[in-house]
This record gives C-alpha cells, structure tokens and sequence, in this order.
C-alpha cells in the first residue's frame, strides 16, 4: 500500500504529539517530534552556555549536535537522544521550554532541523508533528492537519502533563510560558506557525483523544487510497 507524509501542527499543549502517535501507531508509521529535536539543540545550548546572539558559536555548536530517536520497549515510546545521551526527561522540563521558542527563531537552527526532518521523513510512511511541516519542511505532504484548542484548556492539559512528570508548576506560569511561545511561534521571521491553506483544521476543546484520533485515521486512509 502507499505510504504517505502526515504533517500535524500547531499550538503548544492541544494534543499533537499524543495525537500523532497514536496515528502513526495505528498505520504502522514512524512518528517524529520536530518539537523535541528543537528542544534537545535548546538543552545543548544550555549545558554548553551557547549564546545563541554569537552565530560563531551557534554555528560550531550545530556542528556537533546530533540528534536521534530511539524506541524503548519499556515505555513504548520514541525517546529523543542528544549525542548518543537519552535526554528526554531533561528537554522537557521549564528552563528548556523557556527557552525553546527563542532558539526556533534562528535561521541556522531551523535550515538544519528541517534538512534532518526531511531526511527523516523521505521514505514517506510518517506522522510529523511540530509548527511548520505542512509548510515548509514538507509542503508537499499528502495528508495535513492543523490542530488547536482554547488557550485555558491548553494550559490546563500542559500544567497535568507536567504534572505526570512530577513537575509541579502554576497555572499561571504555564499560562504565561505558552502565551510567549505562542507568540513568537507565531511571530518570527522565519516559516511561522501558520495553517497550510490545505490542512484540515482540528479544534481539540471538546474532543477526546479517541475522537481526534479517529477523525485523522479517517482522512488517512481516505487519502491512501486516493493515492
Ligand atoms: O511541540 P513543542 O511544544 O515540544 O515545541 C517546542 C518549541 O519548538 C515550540 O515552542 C516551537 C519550536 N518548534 C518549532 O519552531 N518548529 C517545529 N517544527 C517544532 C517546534
């Protein structure tokens, strides 16, 4: 059967990433987390005190970042690996989504996660999730979803994410953490989050995750088959 390119952005905290595993789970497809990848160069940044105003120093530190992801069978998870270290509890945590969002706005960073995202995706057969892959890394995609929900519930969802993690944080500062990310997700220069004109928008205030699963798994194999 033909495989295809599944491309979900949007928002912080309304359920991509949840969403798209379970998708890709369900299609037998590999599931990439461009949000993790641009978490794991922020971790890097902080470990190594890169300063990401210094392009020399952005630059070398690119250099010698890699990044993969490996699936553990004890979770039952994709976990992100930062030079050979499982960092996926660290690039999850407050400090580095404080400070992802202004590390995502630099050029050089962006031109090289998006040339491994396309790699990663080139054999097709995969769910991508992040802000600008219906968009730019892969504007091409056969199948393209845009996902959002009410801004207090987003907090909500993300304050319990932490939570499950045994991260106890405000409501308010999660609150004010996504209202900034939002806002220079949305903002900066290079590729924006911004809806592809052909994704189908998911609103995920109301649904359930089932429901949103459902909904994409539908679209997925429709296209398929279109295919
Ligand atoms: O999906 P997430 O919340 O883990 O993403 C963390 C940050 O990474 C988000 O605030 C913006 C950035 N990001 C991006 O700029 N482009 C992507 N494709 C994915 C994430």
């Amino acid at each position: 059967m033909k495989k295809i390119v599944i491309a979900i952005d949007g928002y912080s905290a309304c359920g991509k990433s949840s969403t798209a595993k379970r998708v890709a789970a369900q299609l037998n497809y590999a599931y990439i987390d461009t949000g993790a990848m641009y978490r794991a160069v922020t971790y890097y940044f902080l470990q190594h005190f890169v300063n990401p105003t210094n392009p020399k120093a952005v630059e070398q530190a690119l250099k010698t970042i890699g990044i993969e992801f490996h699936y553990n069978p004890k979770t039952g998870e994709n976990e992100t690996y930062l030079n050979g270290l499982n960092v996926e509890k660290e690039i999850r945590g407050m400090e580095v989504s404080e400070r992802v969002s202004e590390v995502s706005t630099l050029p050089r960073v962006r031109s090289c996660m998006v040339e491994l995202q396309r790699k990663m995706g080139k054999k097709k057969g995969v769910v991508m999730d992040g802000r600008d892959i219906g968009t730019t890394v892969f504007p091409d995609a056969e199948l393209k979803i845009f996902m959002t929900a009410d801004f207090n519930e987003r907090a909500a969802r993300r304050q319990q994410e932490l939570l499950e993690k045994k991260q106890l944080v405000a409501l308010e500062a999660v609150k004010e953490n996504l209202a900034k990310r939002d806002h220079i997700d949305t903002t900066r220069a290079e590729s924006p989050l911004r809806k592809a004109e052909d994704a189908y928008v998911i609103d995920t205030t109301h649904t359930t995750m089932d429901e949103q699963v459902g909904m994409i798994l539908d679209m997925a194999r429709t296209t398929i088959h279109q295919e």
